[in-house]
């Protein structure tokens, strides 16, 4: 298997590509893939960090899953840091909903969105009419995707090139990578020295051409956060040009006092798009729930490219309800997240190795080895890691696991790198 093979083809062959593994690794062909939109991805600045990055050069990843033979290797892992799931499962209250959900399974399920719509709706302070509810939030990056995408072609009359599509290096790119492949151009900021979104030199990049700014909070893979504050003034700043996608799919690992509160931007009728998704704290990688708020002109322009909401079945919904009202179980998973990050971190740092402080439930940190022979290495040793490259330096993301799966991870980690 070449380094050529991407993620997205593995997980075609493995099954697996519906699966709940969407974690940002679809530019495994490096530069090249990014450069179908003629991407900035790798002119960053970050050869200046304090992270030991050295010369500007092209952000890639290296294919971490090229070792794996088969797709049974997975459940062989002693340890599944890779995908950023939660390792304590869904709540309890929300598996007793899915099994009295599968009694209601030969109804047409009107009234439990509705109540999940509402449910959310409330906390966010917006209307139903600004949510959409997905099967994971993948679908709304990729409506988005396409929608932005289509509505900056080249060949149309009113357009003087492509549309593009302005970010930062180092994010999630799933939304950018689906953007490119229908003509998008993608144009990322370097990110600040110390890892995070720089807002005002995306800011300083809006032209006409720009159709959608793609931001996301919690950063992955840096786990980096931009100040609410900031993020709110850039949004009133920027989303009355162009529309602003935040992809929020960490937020709930932040504490919920300082969590940024945008559902209110919505309300007051700005061109802001949320994508939440449960795979994360509430632990539905597997069962498939995210959603949207936005305008309801712009849900109703990204419903054309869903299969509008009945993609999602009543046991998902009815065990969202119960997950979404669930909040000690959301304390729960966010307090031992933190524990073990902390911990992780802290053995890391005492080796020396300088981890990027994380809000989220994964670590970013360089790595003084090749990424491939450190993977290998790991997954042999049954710890799903991925890598990643950027500049020229290989870093691993490690998902945070269980304290036990942490003390694993490190054993092993200190073993590879001798
Ligand atoms: C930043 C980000 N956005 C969106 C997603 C999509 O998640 P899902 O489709 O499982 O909701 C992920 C998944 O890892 C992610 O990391």
């Amino acid at each position: 298997m070449s380094s050529q093979f991407s993620r997205r083809d593995w997980l075609r062959v493995s099954g697996l590509l519906t699966a709940g593994l969407g974690s940002g690794l679809r530019f495994a062909k490096a530069a090249p893939s990014v450069g179908r939109g003629q991407s900035s991805l790798g002119q960053s600045s970050l050869g200046q960090s304090s992270l030991g990055q050295s010369s500007p050069g092209q952000s890639v990843f290296v294919n971490e899953f090229a070792t794996l033979a088969t797709p049974p290797d997975l459940p062989k892992l002693r340890a599944r840091l890779l995908a950023n799931e939660n390792p304590l499962g869904i709540a309890p209250s929300a598996k007793e909903a899915l099994v009295k959900a599968a009694e209601i399974g030969n109804r047409y399920c009107w009234m439990e969105f509705a109540q999940l719509k509402q449910l959310i709706a409330t906390d966010e302070g917006v209307k139903p009419e600004n949510i959409m509810v997905t099967p994971g939030s993948s679908d709304v990056l990729m409506a988005a995707a396409a929608h932005y995408a289509k509505n900056s072609d080249q060949t149309r009359p009113d357009r003087t090139g492509p549309g593009i599509i302005l970010t930062s290096a180092m994010t999630y790119d799933d939304l950018l990578e689906r953007a490119s492949d229908f003509g998008a151009k993608i144009e990322a900021v370097p990110m600040t020295k110390d890892y995070k979104y720089d807002l005002n030199a995306i800011q300083a990049k809006l032209t006409p051409d720009v159709k959608l700014v793609y931001i996301v909070n919690p950063n992955n893979p840096t786990g980096t956060v931009v100040p609410a504050a900031d993020l709110e003034a850039f949004c009133r700043a920027v989303a009355p040009k162009v529309p602003v996608f935040i992809d929020e799919a960490y937020i709930d690992f932040y504490e919920p006092a300082e969590r940024p509160r945008l559902g209110k931007l919505v309300s007051e009728g700005l061109n802001v798009i949320l994508a939440r998704t449960f795979s994360k704290i509430h632990g539905f990688a597997g069962l498939r729930l995210g959603y949207a708020v936005a305008q309801p002109d712009t849900l109703k322009s990204l419903r054309q490219y869903t299969n509008g909401e009945f993609a999602v079945g009543v046991t998902t919904i009815m065990a969202g309800i119960a997950s979404y009202k669930d909040k000690d179980w959301q304390n729960h998973c966010r307090a031992e997240n933190a524990k073990a990050r902390t911990y992780t971190t802290k053995a890391l740092a005492d080796m020396g190795y300088e981890v990027i402080p994380s809000s989220a439930n994964f670590i970013l940190f360089p790595i003084r080895m090749k990424a491939k022979s450190f993977s290998n290495q790991m997954f042999a040793n049954g710890i799903g890691i991925q890598t990643r490259e950027f500049n020229g330096q290989p870093y691993c993301r490690v998902s945070v696991g269980t304290m036990d799966e942490m003390a694993m991870f490190m054993d092993t980690f200190k073993k590879v790198v001798g």
